[in-house]
């Protein structure tokens, strides 16, 4: 691995990402001295605005989303690292001005960050290229959504291609800088017990679900004719999935881990027309009540009639051998009544069981493993126990095995995802970025449930602002005989 890079240069610098995100997370870094000596972020949007302004902007912005991390003196030393350059696409005087800058810092590594909408990706990529900034060891880092089907995301990615190489790019899927999603990867690899039953021979099922409250949240412009499928299946949920279901890659390492990932990922069936009706359900959220606040209807918020759904439950299969038989049921959704993420794995009953006729009557239940993944954190197992007494059956009853990751690491402090993922950028470690391969992986199975929908004319079904999402929903999963962690 390389020094780390000394220049780090930031499109979409005025944008919510960056003010919410970004500058926490850099500011974080510099705080505990994790940022390269004479560190300059150059920040470039279109807004006119000069450094001083653009500095005021980012304080503003660290003291709103920082709380109590926020001090005036470590501010003092941090703004001063920032410096801000607007620059239209295309406007040759102004990335000028920007090469100007970073003039003799390249080759001391440059980190560039795209926090802009996707169409900006390959044009920016080419200003950079025509102001000569682009170098062999030159990063680039995109934000999600690469795309909104296979063959666009493709062209992105050629775009970006042309210029860069596959080693240089950093695909950011921010659900991979939590500690959380990381940690699947310790529990599965880093512990004996799991690993053996860990496939469909103990398994009966794996639920993943990533509930929020929050419904559009100004995002109308995005988020209408994107939706749930496309906004947090393609890319977080499918990022959760493969991670649970890949095979041990040989060690921590970019290629290792990521060419399991997404073998795992082309192992998904696709969907078609048919199964889509069994196998998909569509939501969006009407008026109703979340938290106990009164909120409106998706459709309200839009101001007209949509056929975006809010919601999304799936039921998918890995056609593997490790996870054949066993159904993955995905769930997301907005306007959900709490903001909870988690991944249940249900086991499936002991072989034979030595309390009574096949354990009816006797408490005895399969035992299922709940990771939460936010907003508390935590790993519980149920696992059966005698309840204590003199029957003469013995009477079974679940207990939970509670690892608190909140209390076990107690005196930790709760990084931001980007920390973790701008640290490594700057490192040039992509372990925790993805790769071309795995989004085109990603979009394959994703246009296959969009075709169907469109074969089946499936629209999204209403459902009350406060529930997990339509009644099908429901039934997607009870059809099977099991029922969602709610
Ligand atoms: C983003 C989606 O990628 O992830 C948002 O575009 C969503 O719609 C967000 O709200 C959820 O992220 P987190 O970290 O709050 O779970």
């Amino acid at each position: 691995m390389t020094e780390p890079s000394a220049t780090f240069l930031l499109f979409g610098a005025t944008g919510d990402l960056a003010r919410r995100m970004i500058f926490p997370s850099l500011y974080n870094l510099h705080a505990d001295g994790l940022l390269p000596e004479d560190f300059l972020i150059v920040a470039s949007g279109r807004s006119e605005m000069d450094d001083d302004a653009f500095r005021e902007d980012v304080d503003a912005a660290l003291q709103q989303f920082l709380g109590d991390r926020y001090t005036a003196e470590l501010a003092g030393s941090f703004l001063p690292m920032i410096c801000y350059q607007p620059v239209e696409a295309g406007n040759a005087d102004q990335l000028a001005a920007l090469a100007e800058r970073i003039d003799g810092r390249a080759e001391r590594g440059l980190s560039v960050y795209l926090s802009t909408p996707p169409s900006l990706f390959a044009p920016t990529a080419q200003g950079l290229a025509d102001a000569g900034l682009i170098r062999p060891d030159t990063r680039i880092a995109m934000e999600k959504p690469i795309g909104k089907d296979l063959a666009s995301s493709k062209a992105v990615n050629d775009g970006i291609g042309a210029l860069f190489d596959e080693s240089q790019i950093f695909r950011v899927d921010h659900y991979l800088g939590k500690e959380t999603v990381q940690n699947l990867l310790a529990l599965r690899f880093g512990n004996v017990m799991f690993e053996p039953l860990w496939n469909a021979t103990a398994i009966d099922h794996v639920q993943i679900t990533v509930g929020e409250t929050v419904g559009l949240e100004g995002r109308v412009s995005y988020y209408d004719g994107v939706g749930a499928l496309r906004d947090m299946v393609q890319n977080h949920m499918l990022q959760i999935l493969s991670i649970i279901a890949m095979e041990p890659p040989a060690r921590m390492d970019p290629t290792a881990v990521r060419d399991e990932k997404v073998k795992a990922l082309r192992s998904l069936r696709p969907m078609t027309g048919e199964t889509v009706k069994t196998h998909s359900v569509r939501g969006q959220y009407t008026p109703g009540a979340v938290c106990g606040q009164i909120v409106t209807g998706y459709a309200d918020e839009l101001g007209q009639p949509s056929d975006t759904e809010t919601f999304v439950a799936l039921k998918a299969h890995i056609d593997n051998w490790r996870w054949q038989g066993v159904p993955f049921y995905l769930r997301t959704g907005k306007r959900m009544p709490a903001r909870q993420s988690e991944i249940v794995i249900q086991f499936k009953p002991v072989r034979h069981s030595i309390f009574g006729r096949d354990g009816h009557g006797t408490g005895l239940e399969p035992n299922t493993m709940v990771i939460r993944l936010q907003p508390e954190e935590y790993i519980r197992l149920q696992i059966m126990s005698k309840r204590p007494g003199l029957e003469r059956q013995v009477r079974l009853e679940e207990v939970t095995l509670d690892v608190s990751l909140t209390a076990a690491f107690a005196g930790q402090r709760r990084r931001i995802a980007y920390e973790r993922l701008i640290l490594d950028l700057l490192a040039g470690d992509q372990t925790l970025f993805v790769r071309r391969d795995e989004v085109e992986a990603q979009w394959t199975w994703i246009d296959s449930i969009i075709e169907g929908w469109k074969d089946a004319n499936m629209k999204p079904a209403p459902y009350s602002s406060g529930n997990w999402g339509p009644s099908s929903a429901i039934a997607l999963i009870e059809r099977d005989g099991a029922s969602w962690h709610d």
